[in-house]
């Protein structure tokens, strides 16, 4: 078992889920399609494991979003082991279960082959013998055909991090606890910005990476990176690994870097496609980006989308306005530079902005040529505008969501935290704000008239305010004034995206 969930102050600092929505089989499906490459298909049963699952929050809101799916969560960390747990019985989730096993034994898990193994923020958090049981458990437990998501800290980009993390590490005493090591450490950091020579000058971001390690308290230094393992890896390090469990490259998951002439500067095409393998494409890519984050999809045993099965899959694989995005932006900003979209995209733009089209539909109801259409496509998934979604029955709440989405507000409301909610239109979820958990909570629990009236009742019972990023709202009589001032924006323009987004059940206040 990791020391990393037991030892000292930070032991019950719970992992704040940042929400990955390209952990969804939908995303995860999408970009194989736009790839070429066959992968199982989230509308069908499957079967899908996350390693180092936290508090479970992804594996929650994908078992509610896909009753047919089956979900299994690892996490050695006992505490997130059991909130995980509650919530799923309490949600009704019977299709998702999470173990309390170590990556270092997992010998006993599932001898049923999953079609998807997650790993999200665990590669670079982990050491070496929990990297090889990943592998063999990949190399073991995923399904020829199946797909892996693997994150991680990525050099070169994470280069003045790393230095900075060294510091943490190596320079303060190594048998003292974690929050004494982060207190020796930030002191240490601190004398570095205060009187900046070697490091500073010589190492570009380094200044930067120490300033933001210095905006966290000592709990979360410890917790980030001190007590676990941290480290940074080149892309060609994790395809070696993930070779080793008969896994190859397919794509990165962040739609906007999916395609070589959006990343590579004309001055590099030429040595860029005179590489032959793909990881040394992805190393320039990475030099050429200063990459240092990296989310990417390895598959076992890339089989080809037949040219005879194309004109299903098109009428299977959705898309939609980008969840957020307002309004059209003509102009987006990509790794090459600013790019002006070409007319076709607003078009293309207006006519998934209320509707979600199947890419047959989208082929089909335009005069245009399919190429024209299909770059107008591509030049909106680049610019973040339209995003994969799923099919219009399948983005409706089930009774799943709705059970699901109500606890995990209640909870947030009673932490005074932002909630996630499971969006089955793609088939991931969402994460509001403080304000906004408030006002979905009192929308949900009564209407929009009730309510302002609810939320200040039940902030009243928790005998709590409201915390800001911007500051507190404690006296009682200011909370109701100030969640009447807001409610009539959430109600206007984020309660319809939510219902679009099926995290709402369609007709609700
Ligand atoms: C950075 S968190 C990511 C959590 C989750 N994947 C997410 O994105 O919300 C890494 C998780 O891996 C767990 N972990 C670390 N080492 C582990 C090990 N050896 N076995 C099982 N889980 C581990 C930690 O407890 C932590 O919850």
């Amino acid at each position: 078992m990791s020391a990393s969930w037991s030892e000292g102050e930070v032991s019950d600092l719970g992992y704040t889920a940042r929400l990955c929505h390209q952990l969804s089989p939908t995303h995860i499906q999408f970009v194989a399609a736009l790839s070429g490459i066959t992968a199982p298909v989230p509308e069908s049963p499957f079967h899908y494991c996350e390693l180092g699952c936290g508090n479970g929050s992804i594996l929650l809101l994908m078992a509610a979003n896909f009753p047919h799916g089956r979900f299994v969560g690892i996490e050695d960390n006992p505490v997130q082991v059991a909130r995980a747990r509650e919530l799923a019985q309490r949600a009704g989730l019977n299709n998702v279960v999470f173990l309390d096993n170590a990556l270092t034994e997992l010998d006993d898990v599932a001898a049923e082959p999953f079609d998807f193994i997650v790993l999200h923020g665990l590669w670079t958090r982990v050491g070496e013998a929990e990297r090889a049981a990943v592998i063999g458990f990949l190399r073991r437990a995923l399904r020829v055909g199946g797909i892996s998501f693997v994150s991680y800290n990525a050099y070169p980009g994470k280069a003045a991090m790393a230095h900075a993390v060294r510091v943490l590490r190596e320079l303060t005493p190594t048998g003292a606890q974690g929050g004494q090591r982060a207190r020796i450490g930030r002191m240490l950091l601190q004398h570095l910005q205060d009187n900046p020579t070697g490091p500073d000058t010589a190492i570009p971001g380094f200044a930067d990476a120490v300033k933001s390690i210095l905006a966290l308290n000592d709990g979360r230094i410890a917790h980030e990176y001190i007590n676990a393992p941290w480290s940074a890896v080149y892309f060609t390090e994790v395809a070696a690994s993930l070779n080793e469990a008969k896994l190859g490259f397919l794509n990165t998951t962040i739609l906007p870097l999916m395609f070589n002439d959006s990343v590579i500067p004309a001055a590099y095409r030429e040595v860029f496609l005179s590489l032959p393998e793909p990881g040394q494409r992805q190393l320039l890519r990475d030099l050429l980006m200063n990459t240092s984050h990296r989310r990417d999809l390895f598959i076992k045993g890339a089989t080809p989308i037949l040219p005879l099965d194309m004109a299903a899959l098109r009428e299977t694989v959705y898309v939609a306005r980008a969840p957020l995005v307002e309004s059209f932006a003509a102009e987006c900003v990509l790794p090459i530079g600013s790019v002006n979209l070409p007319a076709g995209a607003e078009k293309l733009f207006a006519r998934v902005r209320e509707h979600t089209l199947s890419l047959a539909e989208i082929l089909s109801g335009t005069q245009d040529e399919p190429s024209t259409t299909f770059a107008a496509l591509r030049w909106l998934l680049l610019s973040d505008q339209v995003a994969p979604f799923r099919s219009p029955e399948a983005s409706q709440a089930a009774a799943g969501i709705t059970r699901l989405n109500r606890l995990a507000l209640d909870m947030a409301v009673s932490i005074g935290e932002g909630s996630w909610l499971a969006t089955p239109a793609t088939g991931g979820g969402i994460q509001l704000s403080v304000l906004e958990t408030l006002l979905a909570a009192g929308t949900v629990a009564t209407d929009a008239n009730g309510a302002v009236g609810f939320v200040t009742e039940r902030l009243g019972e928790l005998g709590r305010g409201i915390q800001l990023e911007t500051g507190q709202i404690i006296e009682p009589n200011d909370v109701p004034v100030f969640l009447n001032k807001e409610l009539p924006a959430f109600i206007m323009i984020k309660m319809p995206e939510l219902r679009r987004l099926g995290a709402l059940p369609a007709g609700h206040a």
